[in-house]
């Protein structure tokens, strides 16, 4: 037999016996405004069209988007974050569409700021939406994508976007140097208040297929990967070369992109650089949580709710996810685990 001074001095479970002391010393707090939703737009009017990788996400016409962007503002979600699904005949290997100020984005961003102008909206910057080969830039002959010829087309790009009236340019193409460019040229431009979200700690990730499908990319992409320009899975210290150059070179915000199987390098640039953080639940995450979940496997709401509240643990100022509407709705109605 045991003598009492022999069991815990310590005892952890004290804390955790009742809900009132859980929540005094619960650490990170889940709310609206850590969460961004992406959408998918195309052309047309009143269709939504599934995404069949990623069940109960569909591509939206305009008018739908409206829907969309109309709950986001009931249930208190910053921003959203804008990806084009272009027609087939409007792609190019030189991607020019992309800088179209009657592009499908920019007439989605105008329309958007006209009905809700309180909601941040937010642009993608590469090229492979609009790439007949599916490559974030240009390529030459090889197919090797290139750096400075592309950052040529991302500017003006950008520049559409900002003067259809998005609020942050978020490059996602990891070519070098486009930061410090994009940035000078929309203070040229007079765009000062543009922010920039840069997509700096970026994967050459597989967690990416189910978006490249979304957008229409990925029977163009074929086998070819990302990884002349997109980080090595197996790096951490060179996401924070990537982040330190990005903000050194006036990024208001950072990425880290995929999320769960980043939180480490996550955690690792929030703790360097304390700057706005920001995590990207990617499409093959969503993806994974989805079917398993229809499957039976996992309950859906807790699994989703877990993960974003991780991500504010690891660092998240805020969480890029499909599920930012249900999460937010979740919230709205009061869930807490
Ligand atoms: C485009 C881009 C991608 C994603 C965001 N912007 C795909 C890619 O780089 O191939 C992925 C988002 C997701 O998987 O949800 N450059």
């Amino acid at each position: 037999m045991q003598t009492l001074g022999a069991y815990p001095s310590v005892r952890m479970r004290r804390m955790r016996h009742d809900d009132f002391s859980r929540r005094l010393m619960r650490e990170n707090v889940l709310t609206a405004n850590d969460l961004i939703l992406p959408v998918f737009v195309m052309e047309g009017t009143s269709r939504r069209e599934p995404v069949p990788s990623m069940p109960g996400v569909d591509r939206l016409t305009i008018d739908e988007l409206l829907k969309v962007a109309g709950e986001c503002v009931e249930y208190g979600i910053p921003m959203l974050a804008l990806f084009p699904h272009i027609e087939d005949d409007l792609k190019t290997p030189d991607g020019r569409e992309a800088a179209n100020p009657d592009g499908l984005i920019p007439r989605a961003v105008k329309a958007l700021k006209a009905a809700y102008p309180q909601l941040g909206i937010m642009c993608d910057v590469a090229l492979d939406p609009y790439t007949t080969h599916g490559q974030d830039g240009l390529i030459d002959e090889t197919g090797y994508i290139l750096n400075d010829e592309t950052i040529e087309v991302l500017v003006e790009q950008v520049l559409a976007q900002a003067r259809a009236g998005a609020d942050v340019v978020a490059p996602s193409d990891m070519m070098d140097g486009r930061i410090g460019i994009i940035r000078d040229r929309l203070e040229k431009e007079g765009l000062i208040h543009t922010r920039i979200m840069a997509y700096s700690a970026k994967y050459a990730s597989c967690y990416y297929g189910p978006f490249r499908d979304a957008v229409g990319s990925s029977s163009n992409l074929g086998k070819s990967n990302k990884a002349v320009y997109q980080q090595d899975p197996a790096n951490g210290d060179e996401a924070l070369w990537e982040v330190g150059l990005d903000l050194a070179e006036g990024a208001d915000m950072v990425m880290v992109k995929p999320g769960v199987p980043y939180l480490d390098v996550l955690w690792r640039v929030k703790e360097e650089f304390k700057a706005p953080t920001f995590a990207y639940h990617v499409s093959g995450e969503y993806a994974m949580i989805k079917f398993a979940a229809m499957a039976g496997a996992i309950d859906e709401k807790k699994i989703v709710y877990e993960t974003m509240v991780c991500f504010k643990r690891a660092g998240a100022d805020g969480i890029l996810t499909y599920y930012a509407l249900d999460v937010a709705r979740w919230i709205k109605e009061g869930y807490s685990y």
